[in-house]
């Protein structure tokens, strides 16, 4: 249908994602598709159950705006249980639909036109196109390869009185790298006396390998003073399609977030909300997550020997970096158009996540796969 509506559009710039790209592409070349980060195996049948179960029994209806009571508590018990912090289930977290929203809601709380909001890069992509509706301005700093570390002094340096914002993602997609003790005590350190914000993307958190300890925000007292904690049911029990996340904020900060989440969603789904608090009152069901994807990854890269793709350890997430330099001279994005058509594998190009789209000549592979899958993977990978 023709329209004369002019929209004059708040994302000028924002392009359909990476992942709708490449899901198009995977289907055009018929690629085994290893881009978008979803596991294909089967979800618990107990969780399953359990939703339907509530369902069956009439909770069909609105969701309290703060999200169920229960499954607040069951937030709240499972950072005790992990990181011995107290979280006040009633004022402090609120149950939002998936991690996206969660931050979001975060971004559209504090920042406001001119402010700067500091972003660590390679960055999932929903983070510049929230700064930029409110009219701020993302300051990016870039993880220096191969560890993918932060260089603290270039950091300290881009803090402006502008700056009401850092987001940093630990475990980190899509590089895998995870944050350590001593990079957290840094941002605490940069930021006390300030008046800036932190979102803390941790969607990860059950997915950390090799013994680290995920460090979360709300382990260092100062920084979880100030941090929106940012969390995601669906990465931990296989169910991304659920889009059922939290945030854990102190309670003046989660008093303000409240006032726009209620606004944006006014209430998450409920019978998937009580499902899983029943699921996750046991934490039998989330303490092995690490185990079982490290096993992933280590099959995965076993499988892998021998290729000319060359790994770049993954320390967390259920992604794993290639590097293919020794491969092609390619951008990465012709690299992946051709991978699909000529290998019939589906991957993500490591310079959509930059700003700049700075190539490292890297793609990220998404190893949340069955065995089977892994395998035919591996077998087209190793023949490039
Ligand atoms: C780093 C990161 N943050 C947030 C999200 C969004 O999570 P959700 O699906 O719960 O909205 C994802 C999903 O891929 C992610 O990788």
């Amino acid at each position: 249908m023709d329209s004369k509506i002019k929209i004059n559009s708040k994302l000028p710039n924002a392009v359909t994602t990476i992942f709708t790209e490449m899901n198009k592409v995977a289907q055009e070349y018929q690629a085994l598709n290893l881009a978008q980060g979803f596991p294909d195996f089967e979800v618990s049948k107990k969780l399953i159950s359990l939703v339907s179960s509530y369902m069956e029994k009439g909770f069909n209806q609105y969701a309290p705006m703060q999200g169920a009571l229960r499954l607040r508590q069951v937030v709240s018990n499972s950072f005790k249980l992990m990181h011995h912090v107290d979280y006040d289930a009633v004022n402090e977290i609120t149950i939002t639909s998936g991690a996206t929203q969660a931050i979001y809601t975060a971004i559209a709380t504090v920042v406001r036109p001119g402010d700067e909001v500091i972003v660590v890069e390679p960055a999932f992509d929903i983070y510049h196109p929230a700064i930029e509706m409110y009219g701020a301005v993302s300051v990016p700093i870039k993880l220096k390869a191969p560890e993918y570390r932060i260089d603290w002094n270039e950091f300290a340096g881009l803090i402006t009185e502008k700056t009401s914002m850092i987001i940093i993602n630990t475990p980190h997609n899509p590089t895998s790298a995870v944050f350590l003790e001593e990079d957290m005590l840094q941002l605490q350190q940069l930021t006390n006396g300030t008046n800036i914000t932190v979102v803390s993307d941790e969607v990860y958190e059950h997915i950390i390998f090799d013994g680290l300890q995920h460090q979360s925000v709300c382990r260092f007292p100062q920084l979880a003073a100030r941090s929106f904690l940012i969390g995601s049911f669906g990465k931990t029990f296989h169910v991304t399609g659920w889009k059922v996340g939290f945030c854990i904020a102190p309670e003046k900060m989660m008093h303000e977030f409240r006032k726009i989440h209620q606004n944006v969603v006014f209430a998450g789904n409920h019978p998937m909300q009580l499902g899983i608090a029943e699921y996750m009152e046991e934490p039998e069901n989330y303490i092995h997550v690490s185990e079982f994807y490290q096993q992933k990854r280590d099959y995965f890269i076993n499988l892998m020997q021998g290729s000319r793709l060359k790994p770049i350890t993954s320390h967390g997430t259920y992604f794993q970096m290639f590097s293919y330099s020794e491969i092609s001279d390619m951008s990465d994005m012709e690299f992946v158009v051709w991978l699909a058509r000529e290998h019939k594998v589906a991957a993500i190009p490591l310079s959509y996540f930059y700003s700049d789209k700075f190539d490292e000549k890297c793609i990220r592979i998404c190893f949340a796969k069955n065995d089977k899958t892994l395998i035919e993977a591996a077998e087209k990978l190793c023949k490039i």
